[in-house]
């Protein structure tokens, strides 16, 4: 670790933003499963239903009330859970480093928000789950769910009050849960492309924790912030490829986020 934390300052003496890329399993230990973890959200559907068809807008299409039905109970899991010492560390973090700060993350479970990550700073960039659009994407706008849609629980349907209340502000129309499926493609507007790609460009230093490193804009902000000169460092329980990629770098730290998130930012402010 000290090798670790002797990169991290020298990288933060460098002008370059200090990025976070965070994955599901800097949530993991607020209890959110993870996805591809062995209880995962995409593992246990394997063996009762496949919900990684579910993550489709292919699905949607066909089943529109299941896939509402399986958000809003993955709604609910996050809503019971509170953020955890990894969170909490990026919040300090963030106020030691200030505007060239930022946390760029494929959770949709809002912990960071939920922590005190300023907005302007942290780039959700596969959506968020308490959040809905245009289904028919008449405007790019995205709106909180209403007050009056309940927390489902797994398998429950989605009942006729809510599926009233589910429509989009602005036409009328059918509203979508406002996350990234599988079958749709990153933009700046809604998932924060460019801005992820400008950040890992002018990186300086930046931590990649929890994460598998299985979807595409992650890679890039890992390769673009590497082809920058940054410096790179990966925490995780596991082995992963941005592991390998942070060995050549700043180093790879094996343990959970919970406990080395707190503890390498103390080291740093
Ligand atoms: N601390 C640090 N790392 C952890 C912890 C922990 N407590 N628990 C699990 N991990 C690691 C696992 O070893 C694994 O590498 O977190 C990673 C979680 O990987 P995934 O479940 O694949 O989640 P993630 O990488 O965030 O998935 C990316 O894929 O399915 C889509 O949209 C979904 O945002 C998601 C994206």
């Amino acid at each position: 670790m000290e090798r670790i934390i002797a990169a991290c300052k020298s990288a933060l003496a460098n002008d370059g933003y200090v990025i976070a890329l965070t994955g599901a399993g800097v949530s993991a230990e607020s209890g959110i499963p993870t996805f591809r973890g062995k209880e995962g959200y995409w593992t246990v559907g394997s063996r009762e239903y496949h919900p990684q068809e579910l993550a489709t807008h292919a699905a949607f299409q066909q089943m529109p009330w299941d896939v509402w039905a399986w958000y809003l109970y993955r709604r609910t899991v996050c809503r019971r859970a509170e953020p955890n010492a990894a969170h909490e560390a990026l919040v300090r973090w963030d106020r030691a480093v200030g505007d060239r700060f930022a946390v760029i993350t494929q959770n949709v479970d809002g912990l960071h928000r939920r922590a005190g990550s300023p907005d302007a700073r942290t780039f959700p960039i596969h959506g968020d789950i308490e959040l809905m659009r245009c289904a028919n994407d008449c405007v790019p706008d995205r709106w909180p769910l209403p007050e009056g849609v309940p927390l489902l629980e797994k398998g429950q349907a989605v009942d006729e009050a809510t599926r009233a209340l589910l429509v989009c502000p602005r036409c009328g129309g059918m509203a979508r849960p406002h996350v990234l499926w599988f079958d749709e493609s990153y933009d700046e507007a809604r998932f924060f492309l460019d801005t992820s790609r400008r950040l890992a460009s002018g990186a300086a230093l930046l931590v990649v924790a929890g994460t598998s490193a299985q979807t595409n804009l992650p890679w890039q902000v890992v390769t673009l912030a590497a082809r920058a000169g940054a410096t790179i460092v990966d925490i995780n329980v596991e082995e992963n490829p941005f592991g390998e990629i942070a060995a050549q770098s700043g180093g790879a730290v094996r343990g959970s986020a919970a406990q080395v998130f707190p503890a390498l930012v103390s080291a740093l402010i």
